[in-house]
């Protein structure tokens, strides 16, 4: 059969696979040569039917192996330009992409760190999944504290939490004894929160400062914070508010003079002409009894780094943080 040999050598020249099902269909299809061979055999006899029959079977192997072949080098074929074809070149540069240098939470981090290293501070971190011991009762939280409660700590079921605060670092720093203390912490607290202004993770720096005898008192908290503010937000006026925590004695929440209207009240000070800015004070007693330091004295302050941020850069919900919009971050 001519035709056979002349096919076979059409399904080696074909160069795609769309063309090779035209020719598949073309032997094989209803109207295709091998059945018309088959149809024909029915006019032959005995020995020549025989015979014929064999060579047509013969002819088909030869064709459906030709096929095969063809198929798999086209598929191949196609494959290899595909992959060319969507091929990216990462190592080409494209100029125009978007760079940015930090995130602000990130960079308000590393300036409230750089002022209290230069002023002699070492870095302390503590385990972000604590014990009440270490959040509540050595920081003289009594029991019935509101923070305590399940609707503004996160609990895991065998009693640990996620800190809610950094004070935790406090106690196991002094813990330690190693006197003098003279530390900062910051890092990652999370609370039962959520709007505008709290998100459930947020950041904190604690500041403790302790040493032997009665010589660190209220106004070296004073002297350093008033210095450390100013380093952050400039020409500003501070004020320590009297106020309450239960591991300081006294103790004081710091407000700065409002900076966007310079203190002549506007939305975001509410039209006091101020903003508060950190808690502090003078470490209680009980604190130093539950860790078993006798005759020592000490400062404590503690800072939430998302609020220095939204001050520093004008951004007025705190959400927006951690919903990774770069439209936001690539302003910094
Ligand atoms: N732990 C307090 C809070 O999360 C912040 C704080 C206030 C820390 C006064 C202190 C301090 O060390 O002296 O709200």
């Amino acid at each position: 059969m001519k035709w056979v040999e002349n096919t076979i050598q059409n399904i080696k020249d074909t160069k795609t696979l769309v063309s090779l099902e035209d020719i598949r269909l073309s032997i094989f299809g209803k109207k295709g040569l091998i059945t018309n061979e088959f149809i024909k055999l029915k006019e032959l006899d005995g020995e020549s039917k025989k015979e014929r029959a064999k060579q047509i079977n013969t002819s088909k192997q030869m064709l459906e192996s030709a096929l095969l072949e063809a198929k798999e080098k086209l598929t191949n074929l196609e494959l290899e330009q595909k992959m060319n074809n969507e091929k990216i070149d990462t190592s080409l540069f494209k100029g125009n992409l978007s760079q940015t240098y930090g995130h602000p939470i990130n960079i308000t981090f590393d300036k409230i760190i750089d002022y209290f290293i230069g002023a002699n501070f070492t870095i302390s971190y503590g385990p972000l999944v604590e014990d009440d011991f270490h959040s509540f009762e050595a920081l003289n939280l009594p029991k019935f504290h509101p923070a305590r409660d399940m609707q503004d700590t996160f609990y895991f079921n065998d009693g640990m939490l996620l800190r809610p605060h950094t004070s935790p670092v406090q106690i196991r720093t002094m813990e330690n004894k190693n006197l003098p203390i003279k530390i900062i912490s910051p890092g990652a607290v999370f609370r039962r929160d959520y709007d505008i202004t709290h998100s459930p993770m947020f950041h904190q720096v604690e500041g403790l400062v302790v040493d032997n005898g009665n010589g660190i008192s209220f106004a070296n908290l004073k002297h350093i914070l008033e210095d450390f503010l100013k380093y952050m937000f400039g020409d500003i006026k501070i004020r320590f508010r009297s106020s309450f925590f239960p591991f300081t004695e006294p103790s004081a929440e710091v407000d700065i003079s409002c900076i966007f209207c310079k203190g002549k009240g506007c939305r975001v000070c509410k039209n006091t002409g101020w903003l508060e800015v950190l808690g502090c004070g003078v470490v209680n007693n009980n604190v130093f009894n539950a860790v078993g330091l006798k005759d020592v004295s000490g400062y404590a302050f503690g800072l939430g780094v998302e609020r220095f941020a939204m001050l520093l850069y004008e951004v007025n919900d705190l959400r927006s943080f951690f919903e990774t919009d770069l439209r936001l971050l690539e302003q910094f």
